[in-house]
Order: C-alpha cells, then sequence, then structure tokens
C-alpha cells in the first residue's frame, strides 16, 4: 500500500491537535515534518519544541525532512523526540554516508533528499544500498503549494531501476505538487510514499480522510 505523508506545514498550528486527530484510523499514513533553516532554504518553518510536540501527540510515525545546512546537529539534538525517519539533503553535507551511518544508531529509517536541480546519480551506488528512502523534492524546497515539475517522474523510475539491479530496498518518496492529478502516475512510476500539504489541507478537516485516499486511487 503507497504511505501517504500529510505535510503539516499546510496545517492549521493553532489547532494542531485535532488536525493530528483527523486522521486517527488511517492506516500506512506518517506526518511529514518540514524543518527549515532560513539557510538551506530562504524560509523558515519550526523546530525542536513543536517537534517534541507533535511526535507525542500521535501514534502515526512521523518522517521529519530537514531543509537545513546542519542536519548533523538535529540528528543530535532531536534523537530522544521519537520521529520515526530523519531525511537530510544530499546538497548539504559533506559525508553523507556517514551522516547515514550516525543516523541509523539512532532513528529507524534514514532518508536522503534531492532538490529538482540534482541528478539521481549523484547519489553512490553506496549510499542507495545504505539509505531506507530517497526523497525526490519535486517542487524547489522551501515553500507548500507550488506547482509539480514533471522532470520527477524520470528521476523516480531511474531510482527504481537502480534500486532493482542493486537488489535493495529503499522507499521513494516524492514530495511538492502532489495531487490526484499526478499521484496514480507517480505511483505506476515508482513512487512508494507521497508527500502531500496543501491538496490535503485545503479541505475541511472532515473531509482530510477522504483526500488522503484520493491519493491512492
Ligand atoms: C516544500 C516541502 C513540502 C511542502 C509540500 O519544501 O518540503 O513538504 O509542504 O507542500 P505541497 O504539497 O503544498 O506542495
Ligand atoms: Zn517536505
Amino acid at each position: 500500500m503507497t504511505i501517504i505523508s500529510p505535510s503539516l506545514l499546510a496545517c492549521d498550528f493553532l489547532n494542531i491537535e485535532p488536525e493530528l486527530n483527523a486522521f486517527n484510523g488511517q492506516n500506512d499514513l506518517w506526518f511529514h515534518l518540514d524543518i527549515m533553516d532560513g539557510h538551506f532554504v530562504p524560509n523558515l518553518t519550526f523546530g525542536h519544541p513543536v517537534v517534541e510536540l507533535i511526535t507525542k501527540k500521535t501514534t502515526h510515525k512521523c518522517d521529519a525532512h530537514f531543509m537545513v545546512t546542519n542536519p548533523e546537529f538535529h540528528a543530535e539534538t532531536m534523537k530522544s523526540f521519537g520521529l520515526y525517519n530523519f531525511t537530510f539533503h544530499l546538497e548539504a553535507t559533506l559525508d553523507s554516508l556517514g551522516l547515514i551511518k550516525e543516523l541509523k544508531k539512532n532513528y529507524p529509517s534514514v532518508g536522503i533528499s534531492i532538490k529538482p536541480c540534482t541528478p539521481t546519480h549523484k547519489l553512490s551506488d553506496d549510499i542507495l544500498k545504505a539509505i531506507d528512502l530517497v526523497l525526490v523534492m519535486s517542487v524547489e524546497p522551501g515553500f507548500g503549494g507550488q506547482s509539480f515539475m514533471p522532470s520527477s517522474f524520470d528521476k523516480i523510475k531511474e531510482l527504481k531501476s537502480r534500486r532493482d539491479s542493486l537488489k535493495t530496498h529503499f522507499e521513494i518518496q516524492v514530495d511538492g505538487g502532489v495531487s490526484n492529478k499526478n499521484s496514480k502516475e507517480l505511483i505506476e512510476a515508482g513512487a512508494d510514499n507521497l508527500v502531500a500539504g496543501s491538496y490535503i489541507f485545503k479541505n475541511s478537516r472532515e473531509d482530510y480522510k477522504k483526500a488522503v485516499d484520493s491519493l491512492r486511487t
């Protein structure tokens, strides 16, 4: 089953608890937490207290997407928060393999993300063999509500084919501009996990589950 990851960037932060509870009972659902530092990307979002609060308030897996220049620092300082997946950007690190190894000690799942301008061949075979998840950014990271970039389809197909030839098993996640207009094609191309912010949270709360389900059909 395809995992759907609602991006909390688009939720109502003043009512975070009811927002999280609106997805109670839904299977194969992660909460996607976009952490931006104003350096790696121009925008700022939230940090430690908010991340900790969210992980404590839900039983769904929490998936943190770090758009920061210093993922090593956050890897250490957030290790007790109960995050399920920790994704950092390839472009933000000099020693991705070393960071993956460190993260594996404290997080059940470790992901690596590439921006739209970064080709998939920048991810070495060693990285693909070590990682649990590859996040293909289908918009320029930094803001919700942007248009999906169709060049992402080829990246997903390339990663799927390398996964097969390397006989390894990372998940392929896509983030940015995901809606029911492209979800079917994304799943057919090989995406296992779809992040969606505005497509889900533009609805009223009682319709969030319906929006999630519509991404799988
Ligand atoms: C963008 C973030 C995304 C964003 C997606 O930098 O990484 O997770 O919230 O938002 P939508 O689904 O609205 O494009
Ligand atoms: Zn994200």
